[in-house]
């Protein structure tokens, strides 16, 4: 494959507190903006320990963006104010377009200990962010899972893999969302479109993402791609599963304060007053 994309930026997560007091590591988030554009941030809760995860994230709204949660292991119970219940179990992705504006609440359900998944929020362009809020529950069977040569196992959320369509279309940054898992001593190589941005984060083991095998990234790293029509990644004598995520830039303002991203000031201020007045929710 022609123009193989070189790695921009590898950074590790840090430790940070959300939610109820949900202690999480953040790959990427405000700070970041507008590196990542048109995704702005990048939650992995995985803990074994359920005072990390228990208090949860009551009640809370969204405005201008989509919330994209992976779980990969445990249960999460969500409730929302478009009448939505239900509860997200391992392999579900919920991919919750938040538009006008949503009120939801997501909470960790106690089981064997660990929980884990990943929550990646994607901006909406000025033309969307007042859009009908819209909400699509995947489950895990929906996904399919592609396996390349008996080594490389690819479970598609959003995109395409030799001619497999991912189930979450019709989604304005055009985005591709996939999880692979490569076996030892191998290569994986997938095509990219020119100028979307394009990342990966390590959730296991180890891999090298430039093609010239210059850094060994390990886990819990996200790595940001430079442009080009395709990624190569290798891995040697240790297997490894990350995700490998790409959009569109969207290249407009960002204004944000906490759940709620606009393109103004002015828009934020608006947002949070209609909150305390009780006016948020324009769409049921
Ligand atoms: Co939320």
């Amino acid at each position: 494959m022609s123009n193989i994309r070189k790695i921009k930026k590898i950074s590790q997560s840090v430790p940070t507190m959300e939610g109820a007091g949900v202690r999480l590591k953040r790959v990427f988030g405000f700070h970041d903006v507008p590196q990542l554009d048109p995704f702005l941030l990048l939650d992995d809760f995985h803990s074994e320990n359920p005072q990390d995860y228990l208090a949860g994230f009551p009640w809370h709204p969204h405005r201008g963006i989509e919330t994209i949660t992976y779980m990969i292991h445990g249960e999460v119970k969500h409730e929302d104010s478009l009448g939505n219940k239900g509860t997200i179990k391992a392999g579900d992705v919920q991919w919750m377009t938040a538009g006008s504006g949503i009120i939801h609440q997501e909470m960790p359900i106690r089981q064997d200990g660990l929980l884990a998944g990943l929550q990646l929020w994607a901006n909406l362009p000025k033309s969307h962010k007042m859009m009908h809020p819209r909400y699509r529950e995947v489950l895990s069977q929906e996904i399919p899972e592609v396996v390349i040569e008996n080594k490389t196992k690819v479970r598609i959320i959003a995109g395409e893999v030799n001619s497999t369509k991912g189930p979450v279309q019709d989604i304005v940054i055009d985005p591709e969302y996939l999880d692979v898992t490569m076996e030892t001593n191998t290569e994986f190589s997938h095509p990219v479109k020119k100028g979307h941005t394009v990342f990966a984060f390590t959730m296991q083991g180890s891999a090298y993402f430039d093609a010239d095998k210059e850094q060994l990234v390990d886990s819990e790293h996200l790595v940001i791609f430079g442009d080009g029509e395709s990624v190569k990644i290798q891995t040697t004598d240790t297997s490894a599963r990350f995700i490998l995520v790409s959009g569109k830039p969207i290249g407009e303002p960002v204004a944000w304060r906490g759940p709620i991203v606009m393109n103004t000031n002015l828009e934020l201020k608006i947002a949070f007053e209609e909150y305390q007045k009780g006016t948020f929710i324009k769409h049921k």
